[in-house]
């Protein structure tokens, strides 16, 4: 009888193992990946700097050029990765070339279509405000489509505060569009001088 359990028991289909998302700095190799998913989102029209009907697909190979150069700089280029697949991504870039402006950054986050709401946004943005950070920068700056609500609610769960609203400086799908310019400090942020 036990034996007969048994069998019966091997035969269900077992619960897959479960899986675990991990966040690492990105690859060459996971360009093209990351060029999908973010050529998905400009469709939507995410980006408020960019209109989809004018756009213009990157090149991977500038790209895979930025990432390597970002990375060197100690800017965080990174991706969320489960069983083999890059289910989002995120990085930093600075904030304005002028040398004054070095401890300010500015970030991208973008996360797969099929993998929305799942924490991913979560565990990107928390690497980046870590690697940020622990590299010396004070302050980081986004700039969100005023009707993107899931990435304003990211932004206001990671403590970034709205510092400034441009209405009506994009225009897409026909109409004028607005941006929310959000900050938030790194470390000590402004209380302290640089180190270094
Ligand atoms: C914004 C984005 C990165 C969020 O990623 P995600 O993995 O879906 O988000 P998470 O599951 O980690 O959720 C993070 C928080 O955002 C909120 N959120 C996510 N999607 C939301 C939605 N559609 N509406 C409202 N809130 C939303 C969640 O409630 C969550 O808050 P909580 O932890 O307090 O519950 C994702 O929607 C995305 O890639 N969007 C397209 C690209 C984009 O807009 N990038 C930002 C450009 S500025």
């Amino acid at each position: 009888m036990d034996d007969k359990r048994n069998s019966e028991a091997a035969a269900q289909p077992q619960p897959a193992e479960p899986r675990r998302i991990v966040v690492r700095d990105s690859r060459d190799g996971d360009v093209p990946a990351m060029l999908a998913i973010y050529l998905h989102h400009i469709r939507r029209g995410v980006e408020p700097g960019v209109d989809p009907g004018e756009f213009e697909t990157p090149d991977t190979e500038d790209i895979k050029r930025r990432r390597k150069n970002m990375q060197k700089r100690k800017m965080p280029h990174i991706v969320a990765e489960e069983a083999g697949m890059v289910l989002g991504y995120a990085y930093a870039v600075p904030f304005r070339k002028r040398p004054a402006y070095r401890y300010a950054v500015k970030h991208s986050i973008y996360v797969h279509n099929d993998h929305l709401q799942r924490g991913v946004g979560r565990m990107l943005m928390s690497a980046l405000i870590d690697s940020c950070a622990a590299a010396g920068f004070r302050q980081v700056i986004g700039y969100i489509d005023a009707a993107n609500r899931a990435s304003l609610a990211l932004h206001e769960r990671f403590g970034f505060r709205q510092v400034g609203y441009l209405p009506s400086i994009g225009y897409k799908f026909g109409h004028w569009t607005d941006t929310v310019m959000v900050q938030r400090s790194l470390g000590p942020g402004g209380t302290e001088p640089p180190q270094g």
